[in-house]
Protein backbone atom coordinates (compact mmCIF):
# COMPACT_ATOMS: atom_id res chain seq x y z
CA UNK A 1 0.00 0.00 0.00
CA UNK A 2 2.95 2.63 1.29
CA UNK A 3 5.79 2.96 3.05
CA UNK A 4 6.19 4.27 6.49
CA UNK A 5 8.88 5.21 8.65
CA UNK A 6 10.05 2.82 11.49
CA UNK A 7 10.46 6.01 13.69
CA UNK A 8 7.94 8.75 13.43
CA UNK A 9 5.37 6.92 10.75
CA UNK A 10 5.37 9.30 8.48
CA UNK A 11 4.15 7.62 4.82
CA UNK A 12 5.91 7.58 1.35
CA UNK A 13 4.77 6.74 -1.72
CA UNK A 14 6.21 3.22 -3.21
CA UNK A 15 5.73 3.98 -6.46
CA UNK A 16 9.34 6.11 -6.86
CA UNK A 17 12.55 5.66 -5.56
CA UNK A 18 12.92 6.09 -2.18
CA UNK A 19 15.40 5.77 0.91
CA UNK A 20 14.89 6.93 3.83
CA UNK A 21 12.73 9.05 5.84
CA UNK A 22 12.10 12.31 4.71
CA UNK A 23 10.87 13.97 7.72
CA UNK A 24 13.50 12.07 10.45
CA UNK A 25 15.65 9.80 8.16
CA UNK A 26 14.91 6.56 9.63
CA UNK A 27 14.20 3.38 7.81
CA UNK A 28 10.94 2.97 5.98
CA UNK A 29 9.05 -0.66 5.84
CA UNK A 30 6.58 -1.71 3.20
CA UNK A 31 3.31 -2.03 3.98
CA UNK A 32 0.61 -4.70 2.29
CA UNK A 33 -2.76 -4.94 2.95
CA UNK A 34 -2.81 -7.77 4.85
CA UNK A 35 -6.78 -7.95 6.05
CA UNK A 36 -7.54 -8.55 2.44
CA UNK A 37 -4.42 -10.52 1.28
CA UNK A 38 -5.75 -12.87 4.09
CA UNK A 39 -9.17 -13.49 2.80
CA UNK A 40 -7.64 -14.43 -0.71
CA UNK A 41 -7.91 -18.51 -1.44
CA UNK A 42 -4.75 -18.57 -2.98
CA UNK A 43 -3.17 -16.86 -0.25
CA UNK A 44 -3.35 -20.04 2.72
CA UNK A 45 -0.12 -22.08 3.99
CA UNK A 46 -1.07 -25.22 1.87
CA UNK A 47 -1.36 -22.87 -1.19
CA UNK A 48 2.45 -22.55 -1.41
CA UNK A 49 3.98 -26.19 -1.40
CA UNK A 50 3.20 -26.47 -4.67
CA UNK A 51 4.93 -23.24 -5.68
CA UNK A 52 8.48 -22.67 -7.28
CA UNK A 53 11.36 -23.16 -4.59
CA UNK A 54 12.51 -19.78 -4.87
CA UNK A 55 11.49 -16.36 -2.42
CA UNK A 56 9.52 -15.81 -5.24
CA UNK A 57 7.07 -18.29 -3.84
CA UNK A 58 5.68 -15.44 -1.10
CA UNK A 59 5.32 -12.86 -4.58
CA UNK A 60 2.02 -11.46 -2.94
CA UNK A 61 3.73 -10.68 0.33
CA UNK A 62 6.68 -9.08 -1.63
CA UNK A 63 6.90 -5.38 -3.45
CA UNK A 64 7.28 -6.12 -7.07
CA UNK A 65 4.23 -5.90 -9.08
CA UNK A 66 2.79 -9.33 -10.21
CA UNK A 67 3.22 -8.89 -14.00
CA UNK A 68 6.65 -7.43 -13.53
CA UNK A 69 9.21 -10.20 -14.00
CA UNK A 70 11.62 -10.41 -10.85
CA UNK A 71 15.51 -10.71 -11.57
CA UNK A 72 15.97 -13.77 -9.46
CA UNK A 73 18.80 -16.47 -9.65
CA UNK A 74 16.76 -18.38 -7.80
CA UNK A 75 17.68 -17.43 -4.49
CA UNK A 76 16.56 -18.68 -1.05
CA UNK A 77 13.64 -22.10 -0.87
CA UNK A 78 17.73 -23.20 1.43
CA UNK A 79 17.32 -26.14 3.50
CA UNK A 80 16.44 -26.31 6.96
CA UNK A 81 18.65 -29.53 8.52
CA UNK A 82 18.54 -30.71 11.89
CA UNK A 83 21.87 -30.66 13.74
CA UNK A 84 21.31 -33.85 15.67
CA UNK A 85 25.14 -34.39 16.69
CA UNK A 86 25.60 -30.71 17.96
CA UNK A 87 22.14 -30.32 19.15
CA UNK A 88 22.39 -33.45 21.13
CA UNK A 89 26.12 -32.63 22.75
CA UNK A 90 24.38 -29.68 24.30
CA UNK A 91 20.76 -31.03 24.44
CA UNK A 92 18.55 -28.97 22.03
CA UNK A 93 16.19 -29.33 19.59
CA UNK A 94 19.12 -27.67 16.87
CA UNK A 95 17.91 -26.95 13.37
CA UNK A 96 20.57 -24.76 11.08
CA UNK A 97 18.99 -22.94 8.26
CA UNK A 98 21.37 -23.36 5.51
CA UNK A 99 22.23 -19.97 3.64
CA UNK A 100 24.91 -20.79 1.68
CA UNK A 101 22.84 -22.09 -1.06
CA UNK A 102 22.08 -19.35 -2.39
CA UNK A 103 23.09 -17.83 -5.67
CA UNK A 104 26.42 -16.08 -4.23
CA UNK A 105 26.72 -18.33 -1.73
CA UNK A 106 24.86 -16.06 1.20
CA UNK A 107 21.81 -14.69 2.06
CA UNK A 108 22.66 -11.65 1.07
CA UNK A 109 21.07 -12.61 -1.99
CA UNK A 110 17.63 -12.58 -0.74
CA UNK A 111 17.73 -9.05 0.25
CA UNK A 112 19.49 -8.08 -3.33
CA UNK A 113 16.43 -10.12 -5.69
CA UNK A 114 14.10 -7.87 -4.35
CA UNK A 115 15.73 -4.45 -3.95
CA UNK A 116 17.28 -4.59 -7.64
CA UNK A 117 14.04 -5.99 -8.50
CA UNK A 118 11.81 -3.07 -7.29
CA UNK A 119 15.13 -0.34 -8.08
CA UNK A 120 14.78 -1.67 -11.83
CA UNK A 121 11.05 -1.07 -11.61
CA UNK A 122 11.34 1.88 -10.22
CA UNK A 123 13.86 2.94 -12.80
CA UNK A 124 16.97 3.12 -11.86
CA UNK A 125 20.45 2.85 -14.06
CA UNK A 126 23.28 2.48 -11.62
CA UNK A 127 23.18 0.97 -8.08
CA UNK A 128 25.65 1.79 -5.35
CA UNK A 129 26.61 -0.19 -1.91
CA UNK A 130 29.06 -0.22 0.92
CA UNK A 131 29.66 -3.79 1.60
CA UNK A 132 31.61 -6.05 4.43
CA UNK A 133 31.57 -8.23 1.37
CA UNK A 134 28.47 -10.85 0.85
CA UNK A 135 26.29 -7.89 -0.23
CA UNK A 136 28.73 -6.54 -2.51
CA UNK A 137 29.29 -10.07 -4.27
CA UNK A 138 25.15 -10.16 -4.20
CA UNK A 139 24.72 -6.84 -5.77
CA UNK A 140 27.16 -7.21 -8.64
CA UNK A 141 25.34 -11.06 -9.27
CA UNK A 142 21.67 -9.25 -9.69
CA UNK A 143 22.95 -5.88 -11.37
CA UNK A 144 24.68 -7.40 -14.21
CA UNK A 145 21.34 -10.18 -14.17
CA UNK A 146 19.46 -7.19 -14.19
CA UNK A 147 21.82 -5.29 -17.26
CA UNK A 148 22.04 -2.49 -13.94
CA UNK A 149 25.37 -0.64 -13.09
CA UNK A 150 26.94 -2.02 -9.74
CA UNK A 151 29.38 0.46 -8.06
CA UNK A 152 30.78 -1.81 -4.70
CA UNK A 153 32.81 0.24 -2.35
CA UNK A 154 34.28 -2.43 0.78
CA UNK A 155 37.14 -2.07 2.84
CA UNK A 156 40.70 -2.64 1.37
CA UNK A 157 40.74 -5.86 4.13
CA UNK A 158 37.51 -7.53 2.62
CA UNK A 159 38.11 -11.58 1.97
CA UNK A 160 39.85 -11.45 -1.69
CA UNK A 161 37.30 -13.83 -2.47
CA UNK A 162 34.63 -11.10 -2.32
CA UNK A 163 36.39 -8.73 -4.03
CA UNK A 164 37.30 -11.01 -7.12
CA UNK A 165 33.69 -12.42 -7.12
CA UNK A 166 32.65 -8.48 -7.40
CA UNK A 167 34.95 -8.13 -10.22
CA UNK A 168 34.15 -11.01 -12.10
CA UNK A 169 31.03 -10.36 -11.89
CA UNK A 170 31.20 -6.91 -13.87
CA UNK A 171 31.03 -4.61 -10.89
CA UNK A 172 32.96 -1.62 -10.44
CA UNK A 173 34.74 -1.89 -6.91
CA UNK A 174 36.44 0.49 -5.05
CA UNK A 175 38.44 -0.28 -2.46
CA UNK A 176 38.48 2.20 0.74
CA UNK A 177 40.93 1.93 3.66
CA UNK A 178 38.57 2.08 6.32
CA UNK A 179 35.40 0.18 7.60
CA UNK A 180 31.98 -0.19 6.18
CA UNK A 181 30.71 3.04 7.79
CA UNK A 182 33.49 4.84 6.20
CA UNK A 183 32.14 3.23 2.40
CA UNK A 184 28.95 4.33 3.69
CA UNK A 185 29.99 7.68 4.04
CA UNK A 186 31.76 7.73 0.50
CA UNK A 187 28.67 7.13 -1.26
CA UNK A 188 26.87 9.58 0.53
CA UNK A 189 29.05 12.24 -0.95
CA UNK A 190 29.21 11.09 -4.29
CA UNK A 191 25.59 9.83 -5.27
CA UNK A 192 24.13 12.82 -6.00
CA UNK A 193 27.01 13.56 -8.49
CA UNK A 194 27.03 9.98 -10.07
CA UNK A 195 23.32 8.92 -10.78
CA UNK A 196 23.66 6.62 -7.81
CA UNK A 197 20.99 4.70 -6.24
CA UNK A 198 22.01 3.88 -2.60
CA UNK A 199 21.55 0.37 -1.89
CA UNK A 200 22.75 0.34 2.05
CA UNK A 201 21.28 -1.83 4.29
CA UNK A 202 17.96 -0.53 5.35
CA UNK A 203 18.84 2.86 3.59
CA UNK A 204 16.41 1.68 0.82
CA UNK A 205 13.11 -0.32 1.80
CA UNK A 206 13.30 -3.31 -0.21
CA UNK A 207 16.36 -5.49 0.68
CA UNK A 208 14.99 -5.80 3.91
CA UNK A 209 11.42 -7.29 2.47
CA UNK A 210 13.82 -9.72 0.76
CA UNK A 211 15.46 -10.94 4.48
CA UNK A 212 12.13 -11.15 5.74
CA UNK A 213 11.49 -14.37 3.51
CA UNK A 214 13.80 -16.14 6.20
CA UNK A 215 11.01 -15.81 8.48
CA UNK A 216 7.96 -16.99 6.35
CA UNK A 217 10.49 -20.33 5.04
CA UNK A 218 10.90 -21.53 8.69
CA UNK A 219 7.73 -21.09 9.78
CA UNK A 220 6.61 -23.27 6.99
CA UNK A 221 9.62 -25.47 7.31
CA UNK A 222 8.45 -26.39 11.08
CA UNK A 223 5.15 -26.74 9.75
CA UNK A 224 4.06 -23.20 10.86
CA UNK A 225 5.24 -23.37 14.59
CA UNK A 226 8.00 -20.95 15.38
CA UNK A 227 10.63 -21.97 17.17
CA UNK A 228 11.61 -20.89 20.65
CA UNK A 229 14.66 -19.45 19.89
CA UNK A 230 16.84 -18.06 16.75
CA UNK A 231 20.10 -17.12 16.88
CA UNK A 232 20.96 -14.59 14.57
CA UNK A 233 24.56 -13.40 13.58
CA UNK A 234 24.24 -9.40 13.07
CA UNK A 235 25.87 -7.16 11.73
CA UNK A 236 23.20 -4.31 9.79
CA UNK A 237 20.54 -6.54 11.18
CA UNK A 238 18.45 -6.60 8.19
CA UNK A 239 17.62 -10.46 8.74
CA UNK A 240 16.79 -10.44 12.14
CA UNK A 241 14.63 -6.83 11.70
CA UNK A 242 13.43 -8.87 8.69
CA UNK A 243 12.02 -11.96 10.24
CA UNK A 244 10.27 -10.22 13.06
CA UNK A 245 8.35 -7.92 10.74
CA UNK A 246 7.48 -11.62 8.95
CA UNK A 247 6.39 -12.98 12.16
CA UNK A 248 4.13 -9.81 12.16
CA UNK A 249 2.32 -10.25 9.17
CA UNK A 250 2.16 -13.85 9.36
CA UNK A 251 0.62 -12.94 12.50
CA UNK A 252 -1.98 -10.86 10.52
CA UNK A 253 -2.68 -13.33 7.67
CA UNK A 254 -3.41 -15.78 10.68
CA UNK A 255 -0.94 -18.06 9.40
CA UNK A 256 1.13 -18.57 12.98
CA UNK A 257 -1.29 -18.48 16.20
CA UNK A 258 -1.97 -14.71 17.26
CA UNK A 259 -0.58 -13.08 20.33
CA UNK A 260 -2.59 -13.56 23.09
CA UNK A 261 -3.94 -10.38 25.32
CA UNK A 262 -2.47 -8.38 22.85
CA UNK A 263 1.14 -9.34 23.35
CA UNK A 264 2.98 -12.21 21.94
CA UNK A 265 5.42 -12.10 24.34
CA UNK A 266 3.29 -13.04 27.22
CA UNK A 267 2.16 -15.74 25.17
CA UNK A 268 5.80 -16.65 24.45
CA UNK A 269 4.33 -17.65 20.96
CA UNK A 270 7.37 -15.56 19.15
CA UNK A 271 10.86 -17.03 19.38
CA UNK A 272 13.63 -15.13 21.87
CA UNK A 273 16.06 -13.65 19.12
CA UNK A 274 19.52 -13.55 20.04
CA UNK A 275 21.89 -11.09 18.29
CA UNK A 276 25.18 -12.73 17.67
CA UNK A 277 28.06 -10.30 17.10
CA UNK A 278 31.65 -11.08 17.29
CA UNK A 279 34.51 -9.13 20.56
CA UNK A 280 35.93 -6.87 18.44
CA UNK A 281 32.88 -5.38 16.82
CA UNK A 282 29.75 -5.74 19.60
CA UNK A 283 27.86 -2.72 19.72
CA UNK A 284 24.53 -3.96 20.51
CA UNK A 285 25.87 -6.10 22.38
CA UNK A 286 26.90 -3.28 24.31
CA UNK A 287 23.82 -1.45 24.42
CA UNK A 288 22.15 -3.97 24.84
CA UNK A 289 23.84 -4.59 27.94
CA UNK A 290 23.56 -0.57 28.99
CA UNK A 291 19.77 -0.54 28.30
CA UNK A 292 20.10 2.03 25.75
CA UNK A 293 17.59 2.69 22.72
CA UNK A 294 20.40 3.32 20.29
CA UNK A 295 24.28 1.74 20.01
CA UNK A 296 27.01 3.97 20.13
CA UNK A 297 29.54 3.52 17.68
CA UNK A 298 31.83 0.67 18.64
CA UNK A 299 35.82 1.67 18.03
CA UNK A 300 38.67 -0.11 16.19
CA UNK A 301 36.11 -2.47 15.05
CA UNK A 302 38.16 -5.52 14.05
CA UNK A 303 36.73 -9.35 13.17
CA UNK A 304 37.46 -12.49 10.68
CA UNK A 305 33.94 -12.71 10.59
CA UNK A 306 33.51 -9.92 8.08
CA UNK A 307 29.98 -9.53 8.22
CA UNK A 308 29.89 -8.46 11.56
CA UNK A 309 32.12 -5.52 11.39
CA UNK A 310 29.31 -2.78 11.15
CA UNK A 311 30.08 -0.28 14.26
CA UNK A 312 27.17 1.67 13.87
CA UNK A 313 24.26 0.39 12.78
CA UNK A 314 21.13 2.90 11.10
CA UNK A 315 18.50 0.03 12.50
CA UNK A 316 19.85 -0.20 15.99
CA UNK A 317 17.00 0.71 17.88
CA UNK A 318 14.89 -1.43 15.97
CA UNK A 319 17.09 -4.17 16.84
CA UNK A 320 17.72 -3.29 20.03
CA UNK A 321 13.83 -3.53 20.67
CA UNK A 322 13.33 -7.00 18.91
CA UNK A 323 15.66 -8.09 21.31
CA UNK A 324 14.02 -6.74 24.27
CA UNK A 325 10.21 -7.13 22.88
CA UNK A 326 11.47 -11.10 22.61
CA UNK A 327 13.37 -11.92 25.74
CA UNK A 328 16.13 -12.52 24.23
CA UNK A 329 19.51 -11.21 24.57
CA UNK A 330 22.80 -10.23 23.01
CA UNK A 331 26.35 -11.68 23.11
CA UNK A 332 29.66 -11.72 21.33
CA UNK A 333 32.34 -14.80 20.75
CA UNK A 334 36.06 -14.40 20.18
CA UNK A 335 37.34 -14.91 16.51
CA UNK A 336 39.70 -17.81 17.69
CA UNK A 337 36.81 -19.51 18.91
CA UNK A 338 34.52 -18.99 15.76
CA UNK A 339 37.40 -20.44 13.99
CA UNK A 340 37.76 -23.59 16.48
CA UNK A 341 33.92 -23.81 15.55
CA UNK A 342 33.92 -23.75 12.14
CA UNK A 343 35.98 -26.82 12.01
CA UNK A 344 34.02 -28.68 14.71
CA UNK A 345 30.27 -28.06 13.24
CA UNK A 346 31.93 -29.33 9.65
CA UNK A 347 32.68 -32.11 10.83
CA UNK A 348 30.03 -33.22 12.82
CA UNK A 349 27.55 -31.74 10.69
CA UNK A 350 29.15 -31.80 6.91
CA UNK A 351 28.88 -28.10 6.57
CA UNK A 352 31.92 -25.39 5.89
CA UNK A 353 30.00 -22.74 7.56
CA UNK A 354 31.39 -19.22 7.54
CA UNK A 355 32.60 -17.62 10.46
CA UNK A 356 29.56 -15.65 10.86
CA UNK A 357 27.74 -18.87 11.27
CA UNK A 358 30.26 -20.04 13.41
CA UNK A 359 29.72 -17.63 15.83
CA UNK A 360 25.95 -18.48 16.27
CA UNK A 361 27.58 -22.66 16.82
CA UNK A 362 29.47 -20.93 19.91
CA UNK A 363 27.02 -18.94 21.25
CA UNK A 364 24.54 -21.67 21.87
CA UNK A 365 26.75 -23.30 24.04
CA UNK A 366 27.42 -20.40 26.31
CA UNK A 367 23.20 -19.22 26.43
CA UNK A 368 22.55 -23.13 26.87
CA UNK A 369 25.54 -22.85 29.84
CA UNK A 370 24.10 -19.74 31.51
CA UNK A 371 20.51 -21.43 31.42
CA UNK A 372 19.17 -18.82 29.08
CA UNK A 373 18.31 -21.49 26.50
CA UNK A 374 16.38 -24.20 27.80
CA UNK A 375 16.81 -28.14 27.38
CA UNK A 376 14.78 -29.20 24.47
CA UNK A 377 14.06 -25.95 23.39
CA UNK A 378 13.73 -25.63 19.32
CA UNK A 379 16.68 -23.51 18.55
CA UNK A 380 17.11 -22.63 14.60
CA UNK A 381 20.93 -21.16 13.50
CA UNK A 382 21.34 -19.16 10.66
CA UNK A 383 24.46 -20.30 8.51
CA UNK A 384 24.17 -17.14 6.52
CA UNK A 385 27.21 -17.79 4.30
CA UNK A 386 29.81 -19.98 3.27
CA UNK A 387 33.66 -21.25 4.55
CA UNK A 388 34.52 -21.05 1.21
CA UNK A 389 35.06 -17.57 0.97
CA UNK A 390 36.87 -16.91 3.87
CA UNK A 391 39.79 -19.34 2.89
CA UNK A 392 42.31 -16.28 4.28
CA UNK A 393 41.03 -16.84 7.73
CA UNK A 394 41.48 -19.94 7.90
CA UNK A 395 45.46 -20.54 6.52
CA UNK A 396 47.24 -20.10 9.92
CA UNK A 397 44.92 -22.63 11.90
CA UNK A 398 46.94 -25.90 10.82
C1 LIG B 1 27.89 -14.07 6.21
C2 LIG B 1 27.21 -12.89 6.86
N1 LIG B 1 26.53 -13.10 8.00
C3 LIG B 1 25.91 -12.08 8.65
C4 LIG B 1 25.95 -10.78 8.18
C5 LIG B 1 25.22 -9.69 8.92
O1 LIG B 1 24.00 -9.48 8.31
P1 LIG B 1 22.93 -8.38 8.70
O2 LIG B 1 23.33 -7.13 8.03
O3 LIG B 1 21.61 -8.90 8.24
O4 LIG B 1 22.96 -8.25 10.20
C6 LIG B 1 26.63 -10.52 6.97
C7 LIG B 1 26.69 -9.14 6.43
O5 LIG B 1 27.53 -8.78 5.66
C8 LIG B 1 27.28 -11.59 6.31
O6 LIG B 1 27.94 -11.39 5.16
ZN1 LIG C 1 10.37 9.31 10.03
Amino acid sequence: MHLECTACGKQHDWSRLQNLCTACGKPLFAVYDLATLSKLDRLKQSSFSGREKSLWRWRELLPLPEKVEPVSLGEGGTPLLRATKFGGDVDVDLWIKDESLNPTQSFKARGMSVAVSMAKHLGAKKLAVPSAGNAGGALAAYAARAGLEAHIFMPRDTPRANIIECRELGAHVNLIDGLITDCGAEIALRKEKEGWFDLSTLKEPYRIEGKKTLGYEIAEQLNWKLPDVILYPTGGGTGLIGMWKAFDEMEKLGWVDPPKDGFAVANNKRPRMFSVQASGCAPIVRAFEASEKFAAEFPNAHTVASGLRVPKAIGDFLMLKILRESKGGAIAIDDDEMIRTVREVGSKEGLFIAPEGAACFAALKKLRASGKIDTGDRVVIFNTGSGIKYLDSFEGSF
